[in-house]
């Protein structure tokens, strides 16, 4: 089967050639982080306590792009025993469509690759979350939180299992 996610030579040279960066997040970038956070996801937004609670559990899973100063997206990706999480994504409404999610979704599995299966819970509306996550071989595994977002509308969980895991 087609693994996307191993295969780093397409979309890492498209945000390359865009001018993004995707590094480690650090301090310094909270302010953006939370104002992206903000207009992404609105009333379900991750405020800053939040984030602190999150780096604290990703350490270098926290992944941030950058064109020059500007942050305009974000991945957090967690592990424990046998399973990564990808907590949260994000893209700027901006610098969507461009090739960010799928770089950020490429590094974050990458760092996750020690674990044999990564999940992930979404909107079961979000159409272009769903799409991404399927790009990258997650598949629905049947499971779902009903009203388990604020807005009342329920989580889908996904799943990919991990050749290196
Ligand atoms: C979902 C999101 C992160 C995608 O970011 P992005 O940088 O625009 O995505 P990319 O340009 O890297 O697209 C990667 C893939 O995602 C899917 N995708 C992204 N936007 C899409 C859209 N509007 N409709 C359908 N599919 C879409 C496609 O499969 C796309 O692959 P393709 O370029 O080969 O068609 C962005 O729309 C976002 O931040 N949404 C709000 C926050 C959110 O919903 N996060 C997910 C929470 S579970």
């Amino acid at each position: 089967m087609e693994n996307k996610s191993t295969d780093s030579s397409g979309d890492q040279t498209r945000a390359a050639k865009n001018g993004f960066v995707i590094r480690s997040f650090q301090l310094a970038d909270l302010d953006q982080v939370v104002s992206l956070e903000n207009v992404a996801f609105a009333e379900s937004a991750y405020g800053r306590f939040d984030f602190m609670y999150l780096l604290w559990r990703a350490r270098d899973g926290f992944l941030v792009a950058k064109k020059e100063e500007k942050l305009v997206g974000y991945v957090i990706a967690t592990g424990e025993g046998r399973e990564g999480l990808i907590q949260s994504i994000a893209v700027s409404p901006e610098f969507r469509r461009k090739g960010i999610a799928d770089s950020l979704m490429r590094s974050a599995i990458g760092y996750l690759a020690k674990f044999e299966e990564i999940y992930l819970l979404v909107d079961s509306n979000n159409t272009a979350a769903i799409s991404l996550y399927h790009k990258f071989s997650f598949r629905e595994t049947g499971r779902i939180r009903r009203g388990y977002y604020r807005n009342g509308a329920d989580a889908i969980e996904m799943a990919r299992a991990n050749r290196d895991g």
